[in-house]
């Protein structure tokens, strides 16, 4: 696995080693600030789970790796992928997003591992108006630089299928939430301004919807892709919770029993996709793919993980992190006035 202590690889580390206990996961990570291998202190003596610091565009590193462990598959996740930050600073999108992707497509294809998930995302498919849903037919219209670096990434493995013969299998997933989220991303970042009881920025005029997914019935699906997805095959996995970034705002403030004066309209991402919606069904009628959670009961269980883990929150948001974000803002808010 890459990126296997971000948001969704570290819960998909614990899902797979309660789920596939004779599973051995070979975790190569960065720890760039998305990383935080605290989160999966609980796994430091499971031989089952091999932790190795480095970056997936390091092509001898990757290479050594899946040779001494034997890799027999790769799940990759790693990447940059906050949509602000790669507004402000597009490079090591380029750089983590594809160079690192090819890096790996190529270590893959030598070994010979028998199967290259993807780790893809709704964004590739642009803006929606406000009907309708991505198929995985959709053409590809990426807005951000984050959005094209994965469009690129993306593209990359299906090439690779289709001029190499690699065993590649790509995933594309809305919106998660749930446990271990860095509070950059929508809903973590109100849940815990909100028990700061600092502003709550919300961009434009908050009427851009998201698509929903819970993180742990993303790895249910990812799982499924690894084990089941047919080569060279593309699957959509949607939450079927359409929400507006304003009503989950509320939601949220609502949960933590909070006033809504805390809500402040800040100047607009550029570029800001308006709305994603997914169409699943092929995961669900092909893999057998049943997401076992509710939106509003896996956002109250969100904002009590966040209210009874603030000690790892404020660890991930101290230093570089604080300075980016407060910088981010001021900025945006000077945009308005
Ligand atoms: P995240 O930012 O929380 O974690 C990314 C992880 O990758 C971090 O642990 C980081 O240290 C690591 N990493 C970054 N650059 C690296 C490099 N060069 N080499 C090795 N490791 C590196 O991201 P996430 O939200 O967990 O997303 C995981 C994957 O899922 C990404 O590919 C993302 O594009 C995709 N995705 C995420 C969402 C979402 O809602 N979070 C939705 C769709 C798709
Ligand atoms: O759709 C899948 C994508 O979802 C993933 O590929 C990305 O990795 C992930 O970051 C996420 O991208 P978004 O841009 O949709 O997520 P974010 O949480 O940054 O923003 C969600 C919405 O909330 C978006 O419309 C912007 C808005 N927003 C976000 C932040 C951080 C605000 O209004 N205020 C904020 O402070």
């Amino acid at each position: 696995m890459t990126g296997g202590c971000g948001f969704i690889g570290s819960n998909l580390v614990k899902y797979l080693r309660r789920t596939r206990p004779d599973w051995t996961i070979v975790n190569l990570d960065k720890l760039t600030y998305a990383g935080n291998l605290e989160t999966l202190a609980d796994l430091e003596q499971d031989p089952r789970h091999i932790f190795v610091r480095g970056d997936i565009a390091d092509r001898p590193l990757v290479e050594q790796l899946i040779n001494k462990h034997r890799i027999e598959a790769v799940m990759h996740l790693a990447a940059e992928s906050h949509v602000d930050r790669s507004i402000l600073g597009p490079e090591i999108f380029t750089q983590t997003n594809v160079l690192g992707t090819q890096v790996l497509l190529d270590a893959s294809c030598r070994a010979k591992i028998s199967r290259f998930l993807m780790v893809s995302t709704d964004e590739v498919y642009g803006s929606l108006g406000p009907t309708g849903s991505f198929s995985e037919s959709s053409p590809l219209v990426p807005s951000s630089p984050y959005s094209a670096s994965k469009a690129g990434a993306d593209l990359f493995a299906l090439a690779y299928h289709h001029t190499f013969g690699l065993d590649v299998v790509v995933t594309r997933c809305s919106n998660n939430y749930g446990r271990y989220q860095f509070p950059e991303k929508l809903i973590p970042l109100m849940i815990v301004n909100a028990l700061r009881n600092q502003p709550l920025p919300v961009y434009g005029d908050g009427l851009n919807v998201r698509d929903w997914l819970n993180v742990d019935d993303h790895c249910q699906a990812l799982a499924l892709a690894l084990e089941k997805g047919h080569a060279g095959t593309v699957y959509n996995i949607g939450g079927e919770a359409e929400r507006r970034n304003i009503d989950i705002v509320k939601g949220i403030l609502k949960l933590l029993g909070k006033s809504e004066s805390l809500i402040r309209f800040v100047a607009d991402r550029p570029g800001h996709d308006r709305r994603y919606a997914m169409n699943a069904q092929k995961i669900r009628e092909e893999l057998g793919w049943v997401p076992a959670h509710t939106f509003e009961r896996g956002l109250e269980e969100t904002v009590q993980w966040y209210v009874e883990n603030r000690t790892w929150w404020e660890r991930v948001m101290s230093g570089a992190y604080r300075e980016y974000y407060e910088e981010q803002y001021r900025t945006r808010l000077q945009a308005l006035s």
